[in-house]
């Protein structure tokens, strides 16, 4: 491609975006969806196009897993690296494909075609192990399917043009409640908002009780209250609402499934919550693991719009002017965190804000911004449809409505289980098909969240006992909650975003003790360094993220301690690096093995 092709294509986005700097995800996005990866020169043009200088737009590019600045194969492979998939048989069968392809993990293929490496969790652990072809999801990889797809590999088969039946994913919706079983029409919870004004659909929300699904369970109608009475500033005020569609937490795909079964529903809660508000403009924050989504939902928002529940005069109510975008992820767990998410779509680094300022008064571009969780919304939607009375009665005292849930790992049916909150893990587990006298845990709420053994199943779901943002990961009694622990801390080290020190830091010692540990280096030592570390993350990090980040260790320090136990090698400390071991094989090869091969031996001659 010439350089000058290459400007027109780049010319052409910025255009498409009017070279505005908020939209530079987007643009770095459709960049390298075009030209394959982001080049000094090609960030450059972009820095140019969108008057800002080179260093902030090569930061936001390398903030990015999914955004490359080094050139990648052709074909950028990509194995999901949750437990969950690895219990699926992940690891053997990414070690088969690279041997198919004469690879390495985390190399480019000489030729340029092929690189074949991981990513963290891709929302697909009912259907793994999943891998990402150029961010195109594959699930139930198998032998068959990892030949399949080093044959279309090799033979340079355009991804566009590989079987279909390769792409299908499936909802795998196994129990539904009020919101996956919702029959409503589009736009009957408008007429409803619509009927009822904006100040008395606000105060159904508040009587609802409705909490946040995002993982925090702050009370909505709270949010939107603050939301709507602090002022708009500067020459132009505004309020938004923004869908957190990021679902980036380990063993959470229930945001896929409620975008894919009732989409309208979720843009339903979005424009109701503009009523209130006064909003006129909403983003819905998609990973960029969920890109298959987007035709599905830029139809149903055609669909709106024609039908004026999108736009100007919302069913022909003067002044209701509202619009939702799509803005895409890029491979950043952190920007599910409210304010990394702004940042990220105000074009920047996923990097949490100091709060407060809280978003709701000043959120995007300043603004006072709602940032909801998907599922809140859809709830948000039937509440104005049903009435707060209504939805109150379902459920708990303190958990009112229904939850979610993202079932995965050692059960036979795993999928999309909705319930009335207060349903307890064991009957979870009985409907899933996880035997319990088989079940050793359950990791309720992904990695940030909490571990619990066979002796608490009749813990309850909801805020008052096991408050949970969805995932709910099956161990059975042949499990080793040792390695879950670790991969998490390898997830949790992986998305540090780095900003501060206690969490970039902090994180990655807790990998490297994991490590330690798994090598047969760990000692006592290295147990009470994870509780030294737990107590740093919990005092001094910026974020959630930090301080959720030591939860997988401490609790299966807690309660399977013996997963443990039997690795240690001593109670005293236990050096990570084993000299012997690492020269014996060049002593091998030298047949050298006198005293002077290295020093253990030099100093037991000197002394
Ligand atoms: C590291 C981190 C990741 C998060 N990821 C998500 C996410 O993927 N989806 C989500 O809705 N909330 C996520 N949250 C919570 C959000 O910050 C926020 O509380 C939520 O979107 C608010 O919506 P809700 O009130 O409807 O729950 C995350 C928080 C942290 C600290
Ligand atoms: S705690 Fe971790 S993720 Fe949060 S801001 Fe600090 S480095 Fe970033």
């Amino acid at each position: 491609m010439t350089i000058q092709n290459k400007a027109e294509i780049i010319d052409a986005i910025l255009a498409r975006h009017r070279d505005k700097p908020t939209r530079l995800m987007q643009i770095l996005r459709e960049t390298q969806e075009e030209l394959g990866w982001l080049s000094k020169k090609t960030l450059s043009m972009i820095a140019r196009g969108t008057r800002q200088p080179l260093a902030r737009v090569e930061g936001v590019a390398s903030f990015y897993s999914f955004f490359h600045t080094e050139p990648l194969g052709r074909y950028c492979v990509l194995w999901s690296d949750n437990i969950t998939d690895r219990m699926l048989g992940s690891v053997e069968l990414m070690r088969e494909m690279c041997k198919k392809l004469w690879l390495e993990p985390g190399r480019v293929s000489e030729d340029g075609l092929v690189s074949v490496s991981s990513t963290s969790c891709t929302g697909m652990c009912d259907q793994g192990p999943a891998i990402l072809v150029n961010y195109r999801a594959i699930p139930h990889m198998s032998s068959e399917r990892v030949g399949q797809t080093v044959d279309l590999i090799r033979s340079e088969t355009p991804v566009s043009k590989w079987p279909a039946e390769l792409f299908s994913i499936s909802d795998n919706i196994r129990r539904r409640d009020i919101l996956l079983g919702n029959i409503s029409r589009p736009g009957d919870a408008l007429r409803a908002a619509i009927a009822r004004g904006a100040q008395p659909t606000l105060d159904e929300i508040k009587l609802s009780n409705l909490r946040g699904r995002g993982g925090a369970g702050f009370s909505t109608g709270l949010k939107w209250e603050t939301c709507r009475n602090a002022e708009g500033s500067g020459a132009d005020p505004e309020h938004y609402v923004i869908c957190n569609a990021d679902e980036g937490e380990p063993g959470t795909f229930k945001d896929r499934v409620l975008l894919t079964a009732q989409a309208d529903l979720v843009f339903e809660g979005m424009t109701v919550a503009a009523y209130i508000l006064g909003a006129r403009l909403g983003m819905l924050y998609l990973r960029g693991e969920y890109r298959y989504l987007l035709d599905h939902l830029e139809s149903v928002l055609a669909r709106r719009r024609k039908d004026k529940q999108l736009g100007h005069g919302i069913l022909d109510h003067a002044g209701f002017d509202f619009d939702i975008e799509i803005h895409f992820g890029a491979g950043a767990y952190i920007c599910g965190e409210e304010s990394a998410l702004i940042e990220s779509l105000e074009g920047k680094r996923g990097v949490p804000r100091n709060r407060p300022p809280f978003p709701v008064t000043q959120g995007y571009l300043g603004q006072p911004t709602i940032v909801n969780n998907v599922e809140t919304l859809a709830s948000a939607a039937l509440i104005t449809m049903k009435g707060g009375e209504w939805f109150r009665e379902i459920g708990t005292e303190k958990s009112a409505g229904s939850k979610i849930l993202s079932v995965s790992g050692d059960c036979t049916r795993p999928g999309i289980y909705e319930y009335p909150f207060g349903v307890r893990v064991a009957e979870v587990l009985a409907d899933c098909g996880a035997a319990a006298e088989n079940t050793q845990a359950v990791q309720i709420s992904g990695p940030s969240g909490v571990c619990i053994a066979s002796d608490e199943f009749k813990r309850k779901i909801g805020f008052e006992d096991l408050a949970t943002a969805g995932a709910f990961m099956v161990f059975n009694n042949k499990r080793d909650m040792f390695l879950v622990a670790r991969n998490f801390s390898h997830f949790f080290a992986h998305e540090s975003c780095g900003f501060c020190t206690p969490c970039r830091v902090g994180t990655t010692l807790l990998k490297n003790c994991m490590d330690k540990i798994e090598a047969g280096h760990g000692s006592e030592y290295d147990i009470n360094e994870i509780f030294k570390i737990n107590h740093l993350l919990q005092a001094a990090s910026h974020c959630g993220l930090g301080h959720t980040a030591c939860n997988p260790m401490f609790d299966t320090l807690q309660k399977f301690r013996p997963a443990y136990q039997r690795r240690l090698n001593s109670l005293a400390f236990e050096p990570a690096f084993d000299l012997d071991k690492a020269l014996s094989q060049a002593r091998q090869m030298t047949g050298r093995d006198d005293a002077d091969a290295h020093l253990k031996n030099t100093m037991e001659v000197k002394a």
